[in-house]
C-alpha cells in the first residue's frame, strides 16, 4: 500500500457470460462498480477494480457448436473482438484494474487445486447426479429448470436420468452462513437477507454438484478424467485467483483479500451469499466484507430484450447520447438496490432535464458571464458575502459530507440527488442576484466579481462530486474554470478557487435533445433488419410414400392463357395435358406474370385434385410454383421445366 493512501480497497463485478453481446442491464453494473472505484480512488484509496468473463459452460459449447467454430474461438469474438466485451468497457470508460477470463491459464490451474483441496478435505465427494434428460440436446436439466414439463432449450419431451457427478457438501455449512446473513451486514440491502434465509437456506440447503460429464468445455477435473467442474466453483473463486490465489500470475492476496464489496445482480445473490462463503468456509479463507445485490434494469416490467421497442444496446446508446450522459441516467434514474423500469424516452428526459438545462446551463451562463463581464479572470477587488449568499455557501459546504454518505452506503441515485440540490440552487441564485442589472452599474462591479465567483466556486465543487459519475465532463468543468482542483480535500469547502479565477470559454456541456425526433430515430433504427432472403420452414410433418405417390404430377404446355374478369388474382390456362382433351387450371399468379409471356411455357401441375369452382370457372388441378421472401416481400416463381419433354409426361 503506497504511504499517501488512506487503504486498500478492492472492488468487483460479476464476470460476464459471453453467450450473447452485453445489452444495457449488464452495463449497469459495471458503471455503478466503475463510480464506486473511482470515488474511492477519489477519497485517496489504493482500488482493485477487478471484472471480466466467465466462459466456460454448456451454453456456450452449444453456440460454438451452431457457430461453426470452436468454444474459444466463440467466447474470444465476443470477449476480444471488435465491438465486444473490452470495447465496450473502453467506450464507456469502465477503469478497471484487473480483467480476469476464466479460460485464462492461470485460473484453469488453479481452480483444479482448489477443486482436489476440498476433495481432499472431504467437502467433495462423488456421488450421482440425478436430473432430468433432453436427448435431441444432450443436456441436464433440474426439474424447476423444465418449462411446463419440458426441455427450456428446445420444448421437447425430457426423461430421469442419473450421471455420475461430484458434489459440494454445501448443507454442512447452513448454520454457518444462516448466521452469517443474519447477524452481520454481510449481505446488503437488508431485504435480500430474508429472501435468502426464508427461500433457500430454511426450506434445507441440499449439497451442490460441481460437475459434469456431459459436456466437455470446462476446466477438467484432473484426477477424474470425463469430469469438468461445473460452473460455479470456476466462476466465483475467479475473485481470489485474479489476486493471486493458487497461482504465480499475481501476488495481490495479502492487499486486497478480503474483498470490500462484490457487486451483483439480483438473481446471483444466491450464489454469492450463501455458496461462496460456503466454499470459503471450507477452506478456510476469510470471507468478503460485503456483497451488494442490486436490482435489475427491466423493459414495460419484464425482462430486457431488444423486441420491446427501445434501444438497448450499450454501444448505439452511448455513440447517440455520450457516455458520460448514459452513465450518468442508470445512476441517477433508478436506486440501485431495486428494480427500475429502463426506456429511451426517460433517459433522453434525464438528459434534457438534469444535463442540458441545470448542469449545462449553470456551467455556461456562469463562465459567459464571467467572460463577457470581467475577460478571462476575475478582478480580486471583490465584496465579501452577503447574507443573500449565505444559503448557497452552507449548501456547498456540507455537500460533500452528504455525498460522501450515501456513497458509503451505494446509494448512488441520492449522492446525485445532493449535487443537483446545490446546481439548482445555484440557478436560482442567478436569478435572484441578476448579474446582468450589477453589470450595468460601475460601484456594483465588486458585488458582481463576487456573484460570480461563487458560482464558479459551487461548479467546481459539484463538478468535482460528479468525477465518478462523468469523469470527462467532469475534466472538461475543470478547464473550463481554468483548470480548478478537483482533489477530495478541495472539495469539502468553499474558497479554494483564487480570487481572480481563470474562466475557458465552451460549447454547450450537453445540447438539448428533441425528444420527438430522437425517439422516431431509436424507432427506426430499433426495426429488425429485413433478411434479404427468406425461405419457408421445413415441415416437422413426415408424408408416408405411398400417400405422396398419389399425387399425379405432369407436364403440361401452355396453349392459352387470359386473366379472370373481376378477380385481380387469376389467372385461367388452357393446358395441352398429353390426353388429346385441352385441361383448364385457374391460378392466383395474375400478380406475378403477364398471362401472354406464359403460352408456350412447359409446366408442372398436379391433376388429379378434386374440381374446384372459382369466379363462375372451372379449375381442374393445381400448377406447382415455387415461393419464398426477398427483402420482406413475397417473390412467386412457376416451376418451368424443359420443353423437350412431352406434354403429359409423368413427374415421379
Ligand atoms: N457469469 C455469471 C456471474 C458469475 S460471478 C462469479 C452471470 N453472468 S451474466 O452475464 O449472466 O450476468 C452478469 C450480470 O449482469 C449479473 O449480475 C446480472 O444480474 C446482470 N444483469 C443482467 N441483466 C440485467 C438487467 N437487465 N439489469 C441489471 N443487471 C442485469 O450471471
Amino acid at each position: 500500500m503506497c504511504e499517501k493512501c488512506k487503504g486498500n480497497y478492492y472492488i468487483t463485478t460479476p464476470i460476464y457470460y459471453p453467450s450473447a453481446k452485453l445489452h444495457i442491464g449488464h452495463a449497469y453494473c459495471t458503471v455503478a462498480t466503475d463510480t464506486m472505484a473511482r470515488f474511492k480512488r477519489l477519497q485517496g484509496y489504493n482500488v482493485m477494480f477487478l471484472t471480466g468473463t466467465d466462459e466456460h459452460g454448456q451454453k456456450i459449447e452449444d453456440k460454438a457448436k451452431a457457430a461453426g467454430v470452436t468454444p474459444q474461438q466463440f467466447v474470444d469474438n465476443i470477449v476480444t473482438g471488435e465491438r465486444g466485451v473490452l470495447d465496450l468497457w473502453k467506450l464507456m470508460n469502465i477503469s478497471f484494474d484487473r480483467f480476469i477470463r476464466t479460460t485464462d491459464d492461470y485460473h484453469v490451474a488453479a481452480i483444479q487445486k482448489i477443486f482436489k483441496r476440498m476433495y481432499d478435505n472431504g467437502d467433495i465427494y462423488k456421488g450421482v447426479y440425478k436430473g432430468k434428460y433432453c436427448k435431441p440436446c444432450e443436456s441436464f436439466w433440474t426439474e424447476s429448470q423444465l418449462v411446463d414439463g419440458k426441455c427450456p432449450d428446445c420444448g421437447g419431451e425430457v426423461q430421469d436420468a442419473e450421471e455420475e457427478a461430484y458434489f459440494f457438501r454445501l448443507s454442512k455449512y447452513a448454520d454457518r452462513v444462516q448466521d452469517l446473513l443474519e447477524n452481520t451486514d454481510f449481505l446488503e440491502p437488508r431485504s435480500r437477507v430474508n429472501e435468502m434465509v426464508n427461500n433457500f437456506i430454511k426450506p434445507g440447503l441440499e449439497d451442490l454438484c460441481v460437475s459434469r460429464t456431459s459436456f466437455t468445455w470446462g476446466v477438467p477435473v484432473d484426477f477424474d478424467p470425463g469430469h469438468v467442474v461445473y460452473v460455479w466453483i470456476d466462476a466465483l473463486f475467479n475473485y481470489m485467483t485474479a489476486l493471486g490465489f493458487e497461482n504465480d500470475k499475481y501476488d495481490d492476496l495479502a492487499d486486497f483479500w478480503p474483498a470490500d464489496v462484490h457487486f451483483v445482480g439480483k438473481e446471483i445473490v444466491r450464489f454469492h451469499s450463501i455458496i461462496w462463503p460456503a466454499m470459503l468456509m471450507s477452506l478456510n479463507l476469510p470471507l468478503p466484507k460485503k456483497v451488494y445485490g442490486h436490482g435489475w434494469l427491466l423493459l414495460d416490467g419484464g425482462k430486457m430484450s431488444k423486441s420491446k421497442g427501445n434501444v438497448v444496446d450499450p454501444y448505439v446508446l452511448a455513440e447517440r447520447f455520450g457516455v458520460d450522459a448514459l452513465r450518468f441516467f442508470l445512476l441517477r434514474s433508478f436506486p440501485f438496490g431495486s428494480d427500475g423500469n429502463f426506456s429511451n424516452e426517460s433517459l433522453i428526459n434525464t438528459i434534457n432535464v438534469d444535463l442540458a438545462n441545470d448542469l449545462g446551463n449553470l456551467v455556461s451562463r456562469t463562465v459567459a458571464m464571467a467572460q463577457k463581464y470581467f475577460g478571462e479572470r476575475l478582478p480580486e477587488t471583490q465584496t465579501a458575502d452577503d447574507e443573500k449568499d449565505a444559503e448557497l455557501l452552507a449548501l456547498v459546504s456540507s455537500l460533500r459530507d452528504k455525498y460522501e454518505e450515501q456513497m458509503e452506503k451505494f446509494a448512488f441515485q441520492n449522492a446525485l440527488a445532493e449535487v443537483f440540490k446545490v446546481i439548482s440552487r445555484a440557478n436560482k441564485y442567478i436569478d435572484e442576484n441578476a448579474p446582468w442589472v450589477l453589470a450595468k452599474s460601475q460601484e456594483l462591479k465588486p458585488r458582481l466579481a463576487r456573484v460570480l465567483y461563487n458560482l464558479l466556486e459551487t461548479i467546481r465543487v459539484c463538478g468535482g462530486l460528479l468525477t465518478p459519475f462523468m469523469p470527462d465532463t467532469a475534466a472538461e468543468i475543470a478547464r473550463r474554470l481554468g483548470g480548478a482542483r478537483m482533489d477530495w480535500d478541495s472539495l469539502n469547502g468553499f474558497g479554494v478557487l483564487p480570487a481572480d479565477a481563470a474562466t475557458v470559454a465552451g460549447s454547450a456541456l450537453f445540447p438539448r435533445i428533441d425528444v420527438e425526433k430522437e425517439l422516431a430515430a431509436l424507432e427506426e433504427l430499433n426495426k429488425p433488419a429485413v433478411p434479404a432472403l427468406e425461405i419457408e420452414p421445413y415441415s416437422e410433418e413426415k408424408v408416408d410414400f405411398d400417400t405422396f405417390c398419389k399425387s399425379d404430377l405432369r407436364a403440361v404446355k401452355v396453349k392459352d392463357c387470359k386473366s379472370v374478369k373481376k378477380s385481380d388474382k387469376l389467372l385461367c390456362f388452357t393446358l395441352d395435358d398429353g390426353t388429346g382433351t385441352d385441361r383448364q387450371i385457374l391460378s392466383g399468379i395474375a400478380k406475378y406474370y403477364k398471362p401472354e409471356e406464359l403460352v408456350g411455357k412447359t409446366l408442372v401441375a398436379i391433376t388429379n385434385l378434386p374440381p374446384r369452382k372459382m369466379m363462375g370457372k372451372e379449375s381442374n388441378g393445381m400448377l406447382l410454383s415455387a415461393v419464398h421472401t426477398e427483402k420482406g416481400e413475397e417473390k412467386l416463381n412457376l416451376v418451368m421445366v424443359s420443353d423437350a419433354i412431352p406434354a403429359g409426361a409423368k413427374l415421379c
